[in-house]
């Protein structure tokens, strides 16, 4: 246990330490904020439970970076701390209870930007700039002073009444338009583009060459100001003096006595932040006056008097840098995004759902485009807009593909049909192997033994090309069947391998499917648009497979709710010798093929009859007269034909039916007859 325990608390320490650099010194992180933050978390409980497994130089005491190479390190004279962040309301207000109890309620706050960009730490002297840092690992920095000083908004001299010496900090951060024009020019000199403004920013400010630097459009907002508390009695006040001094001070710092106050603030930048010209990703919260900053003090790595609060980001913009189109168990072609990784709400996304042809004619998306992404109720994210600015030139419109990826069958679109079709059903690799694969399925025979990739290696072994194979299998064949699976998205291979164990779990899964009902076989076939419900309704319907084969469509239509489009494809799926082969198979090899009598059967006085339920009615309602009806072994159906029993009319029960029940010569039974029928 305890190894396992120092075991997670390694495996974590590294793992943030190398997320540490890639942020800090890099400028090219992998993973979220958020993801990082979580991490980071986890490692600080574990370590307060076990201490003696701490790090000396874990992330959790170490403030950020390092500092690189090519420039000169630099002792902060103050250390250049982090702050405390939260994503959630309650924790924020767990920060103002906490600063409560230390020092009473009788405080202001200020709340200012989270501007979302690279810290800086900048010393004048007798007025003059003479020292950029970056915050490097919170002790000691870059020298990075000839970069700085190629930014515009911050002075080389301060005006007015300065101090001597004093050390303002602050961020550096690049415009979104001046973003986008960067990548602009560097795409056209064939350098690949910055994903965000921050990286750009924090890559900026690394260069060696100062000219590159000055052609780099960056801005600063400085938000500390480090000094003689004596001097300034408040932040905000300290704040409007580096203004004075000619210092680049944002006009959106407010003091509020409340943390309610605090939240208001902070839910109307949640708003209006996307119209800032740049990026931010938060809200700091501080406390205002410095004498109670002091009383306040700081943690290991962080003031107590401050707090971070972060907004989620929703919506990303990243690089289109393929299409590729998968091929479903029905034959059907889906186009698939594939992105540059980014960042969206807590996870790397690196594709995107195209849909269809029709989705992509009409976002008029190309390969190179810069395109925005946003997470819908799917998992799979969508490309929701292309910024047309960024369009390369050479960006070709996309013609959807005519052959099939996999088996090189040329494709069919359906009149009335988004999708493209591969036709080859019985020669396409992944529609064989996707009918398996949802044969075995959860909702349809659930042999989960059967799952993770196994499908493809008894594929690959030319043991199962349809379910029916399934039951022909026997241990001797399976034990010692293996493949290497990639993981596409994570690029780790894995060794399936059947073993002794597995190959008797697989065994034991497809016996069991043998009594599983009628109608998750039924759904398990896999025939197009018999989704689950359908399914049920059919095998309730038609009670065999049998009867349900030589269903005609008139037969088919006058189920309840089954539509024209099911009846077609339930019609030319049993129209298919092989089909009906597999299903013969299927059968003899014990599956449930017909469904069982609804345990509820409370009579047999409608046995098989077809009924039509029409109108409104006093005692039932429609729905309670059809179950009524199944109870007693009735058929409800949807409209009348010539095989109709009779109608059930209630009142308002429109005037053509009527008028087709009496041509057809059906009787028209009232709710009252109906009940005197069950009850006798
Ligand atoms: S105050 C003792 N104010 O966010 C630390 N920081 O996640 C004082 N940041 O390290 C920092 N906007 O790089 C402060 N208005 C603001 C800020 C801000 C952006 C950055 C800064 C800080 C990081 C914390």
């Amino acid at each position: 246990m305890s190894a396992e325990i120092k075991n997670k608390i390694d495996s974590l320490t590294q793992e943030l330490k190398e997320h540490t650099y890639r942020y800090y010194v890099l400028a090219q992180p992998t993973i979220s904020d958020r993801e990082f933050d979580q991490k980071l978390k986890d490692l600080e409980t574990l370590e307060e439970a076990y201490p003696q497994y701490k790090d000396p130089n874990s992330p959790t005491s170490i403030v950020g970076g390092e500092v690189t190479k090519e420039f000169n390190t630099v002792r902060h004279d103050t250390p250049m701390l982090s702050l405390g962040n939260t994503y959630s309301k309650e924790e924020l207000y767990d920060f103002d209870q906490r600063i409560k109890k230390l020092i009473g309620d009788d405080f202001e706050y200020t709340c200012e930007l989270k501007f979302d960009g690279f810290a800086i730490g900048l010393k004048y002297r007798e007025g003059k700039l003479v020292q950029a840092l970056t915050r490097g690992d919170g002790v000691q920095g870059d020298d990075v002073t000839t970069n700085v000083k190629t930014i515009r908004s911050i002075p080389h001299l301060l005006v007015g009444n300065y101090p001597n010496e004093v050390e303002v900090r602050g961020e550096i951060f690049m415009h979104r338009k001046a973003f986008e024009k960067m990548n602009r020019d560097r795409e056209a000199s064939g350098e690949k583009p910055f994903a965000n403004p921050r990286n750009s920013a924090a890559g900026t400010i690394k260069m060696q060459e100062q000219t590159e630097v000055a052609k780099r459009p960056l801005d600063a907002f400085l938000y500390q100001v480090i000094g003689d508390e004596k001097e300034f009695r408040t932040h905000g006040g300290s704040l409007e003096k580096a203004r004075e001094w000619g210092l680049p001070v944002s006009n959106e710092l407010r003091t509020v006595k409340t943390i309610e106050d605090v939240w208001g603030y902070i839910e109307s930048w949640d708003e209006k932040r996307k119209e800032l010209s740049f990026d931010i990703d938060g809200i700091v919260v501080k406390v205002n006056n410095f004498s109670l900053q002091h009383d306040l003090g700081f943690t290991a790595k962080s003031p107590r008097w401050a707090i971070a609060y972060k907004f989620e980001t929703e919506r990303a913009s990243t690089r289109l840098e393929s299409i590729s189109y998968q091929v479903g168990r029905t034959g059907s072609i889906t186009p698939v995004a594939n992105l540059d990784p980014v960042l969206l709400l807590g996870t790397t996304v690196k594709r995107a759902s195209l849909h269809n042809a029709d989705v992509i004619a009409e976002l008029d998306v190309r390969v190179g485009d810069i395109v925005y992404v946003e997470k819908g109720g799917e998992i799979i994210p969508k490309i929701v807009g292309i910024n047309l600015d960024l369009r390369p030139q050479n960006a070709q419109t996309t013609e959807f593909i005519h052959v099939c990826p996999e088996c090189g069958t040329e494709l069919i679109r359906k009149e009335g049909e988004a999708a493209h079709y591969c036709p080859n059903e019985s020669g396409c690799p992944p529609q064989i192997k996707g009918r398996v694969e949802h044969f075995i399925s959860r909702k349809a025979l659930d042999i989960d033994s059967l799952g993770e990739g196994k499908i493809g290696i008894l594929y690959d072994s030319e043991l199962v090309k349809n379910p029916a194979d399934l039951y022909d299998l026997n241990f001797d064949q399976l034990v010692g069947l293996s493949k290497t699976i990639v993981n596409e998205e994570t690029g780790e291979s894995r060794l399936i391998s059947f073993r002794e164990k597995t190959a008797q779990k697989i065994v034991d899964g497809i016996v069991a499917s043998k009594n599983i009902p009628f109608h998750r076989v039924l759904y398990g076939l896999g025939i197009r648009f018999v989704g689950s419900t359908v399914a049920k309704k059919l095998a309730n319907h038609f009670k065999t497979i049998e009867a349900l084969s030589v269903a005609s469509f008139e037969e088919l239509v006058a189920v309840d709710e089954i539509g024209e489009k099911i009846a077609r494809s339930v019609l030319s799926f049993f129209a298919e010798d092989q089909n009906n082969d597999v299903i013969q198979r299927l059968k003899e090899a014990g599956l449930q093929m017909e469904a069982e009598k609804p345990e509820d059967l409370v009579s047999n006085v409608l046995d098989g009859k077809k009924i039509v339920v029409s109108g409104v009615f006093n005692t039932f309602s429609r729905g309670d007269l059809k179950k009524e009806i199944e109870k007693h072994g009735g058929k409800n159906v949807g409209s009348i034909s010539a095989k109709t029993d009779f109608v059930l009319a209630g009142e308002n029960m429109g005037p053509a039916k009527l008028a087709k029940a009496e041509k057809l010569g059906i009787a028209v039974i009232s709710e009252d007859d109906f009940i005197a029928m069950i009850n006798g």
